[in-house]
């Protein structure tokens, strides 16, 4: 995984079916996830609150039932893809919601690494909507330039950032449409450092079997 600019890579949304799944574990019923401020309002996030919405709460309590296990096919199909024989990955996505009208999902701009992440880290991104300019990740190319644009993703596409070393956020999302989103870590065995420090959104170290995983 190596990681000149961000990029992005394409995955088989019938196979890995995550906007039905979604949209169940969320209870929507018909309505799309677009539409996910219709629903409940919140304040503008803040850091401590962007993981406490009642959608962040459905989503962590039917994780390992209903999302899991497609999910661990994704990352079995990435490691195939990627050619290891071993890979650490995030034990558990980080869920993110930008409810349109003027929301965010992240509360500041930020390294990962000001939270403890390793810089082996590599950070993948899946929305499962079309993101649009002002709904989806700002991040800059390299490492202090500075240079923030907004990476528009398609649901079905995943983009890999380092998101360890370069500073990214959301801008407030003034489109009508809603954001959700997952992202996670994958590190390569080779290159992962351990560390007994922990992540604030998880209450878990970033060790193996903590907020890690391998396969
Ligand atoms: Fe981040």
């Amino acid at each position: 995984m190596y990681l000149p600019l961000p990029y992005k890579i394409n995955y088989d949304t019938t196979r890995f079916n995550f906007k039905s799944i979604i949209t169940a574990i969320l209870g929507l019923g018909t309505e799309p996830l677009e539409s996910l401020h219709k629903m409940e309002t919140y304040e503008l996030m803040v850091r401590e609150k962007d993981q406490s919405t009642i959608w962040h709460k459905k989503y962590y309590d039917q994780y390992m039932q209903d999302f899991y296990p497609t999910y661990i096919a994704l990352i079995e199909t990435l490691k195939q893809d990627l050619n290891y024989s071993e890979l650490i990955y995030q034990k558990i996505p980080t869920f993110r919601v930008q409810l349109a009208n003027g929301n965010i999902a992240v509360g500041e701009w930020h390294k990962d690494k000001a939270y403890n992440h390793g810089e082996s880290e590599v950070n993948f991104w899946l929305p499962f909507v079309d993101t649009n300019e002002k709904n989806t990740i700002w991040m800059e190319s390299k490492e202090d330039k500075g240079d923030y644009q907004p990476y528009t993703v398609k649901y079905g596409e995943i983009l890999v950032f380092s998101g360890a070393n370069l500073v990214h956020g959301n801008k407030q999302n003034d489109s009508e449409l809603s954001r959700v989103s997952i992202d996670f870590r994958l590190v390569d065995p080779v290159k992962f450092i351990p560390n007994t420090a922990g992540s604030i959104n998880m209450n878990t170290k970033f060790d193996i079997g903590g907020y890690f995983d391998k396969i």
